[in-house]
């Protein structure tokens, strides 16, 4: 199916093995170009579980999930983590950094499933380094682990665009910050996606992201049977 859609769902239903009631159904859901979306859901809803099926970590029991109009299912698994990382950013909840590696490390993560050289990511994760206040020497730390959480926000949106993806999934990416941290980090998170034209979706149960968004979903209204 060829589509103007950067990302489509189709008759999507999902559910685990060992969970009765827990049941995703989603019948049509798309984001486009430069969009930027946020899905509001409570606790244990499934918003991480969605965000997993949109990048093809978990597949769904039926329907469809098509990425740059390839459906997801067409792949095999070397082909999806390859796919996976050219074209999805993902920013984690608590940002997921490694502390035995070193901040440049961890932002070049995604780009060891490309067959690209990894001397012109260095160089990109440098200049948003630059970009972002966080110099040479730190990305060059021997490892992460004493990073502030200031400079861990900004290195996990730096490893989110490092690739150049079409589109990135955040999952309450702002869930530990406090109001400021809150602000600023999304203010940069924005402006990054407009000047790179990378598309947005994030997920999360904060009702004081609404107000960032033009585009808001309540996960309960939609995903839902
Ligand atoms: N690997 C798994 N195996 C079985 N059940 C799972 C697994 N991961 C999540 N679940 C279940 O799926 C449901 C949705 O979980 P999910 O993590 O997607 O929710 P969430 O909306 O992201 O919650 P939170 O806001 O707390 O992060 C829950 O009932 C959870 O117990
Ligand atoms: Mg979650």
């Amino acid at each position: 199916m060829k589509s103007k859609n950067l990302i489509e769902i189709k008759n999507l239903e999902f559910y685990w093995n060992n969970q009765d009631e827990f049941k995703i159904q989603i019948n049509d859901f798309s984001i486009q170009t430069n969009e930027k979306k946020l899905i509001l859901g409570k606790s244990g809803i499934g918003k991480s579980t969605f965000l997993n099926l949109i990048c093809g970590m978990i597949s769904p029991r039926a329907g469809d999930v098509y990425v740059l109009s390839q459906n997801l299912s067409s792949f095999k698994a070397w082909e999806l983590d390859k796919f996976r990382s050219e074209n999805i950013g993902v920013i984690f909840q608590e940002f997921n950094l490694l502390d035995h590696l070193s901040p440049l490390n961890n932002i070049l993560l995604p780009c060891y499933f490309t067959n690209k050289d990894l001397n012109r990511f260095k160089d990109r994760a440098f200049l948003f380094g630059k970009k972002l206040n966080l110099n040479n020497d730190l990305l060059n730390k021997s490892n992460s682990k004493d990073l502030s959480v200031g400079q861990k926000q900004r290195i996990a949106i730096i490893r989110s665009i490092i690739n150049k993806p079409k589109i990135i999934l955040a999952d309450e990416p702002t869930s530990s910050l406090d109001f400021d941290n809150k602000n600023s980090f999304l203010d940069l998170l924005f402006d990054i996606c407009n000047a790179e034209k990378i598309s947005l979706l994030m997920v999360s149960h904060d009702l004081n992201l609404k107000n960032k968004f033009k585009d808001v979903i309540a996960f309960e209204s939609f995903f839902r049977p």
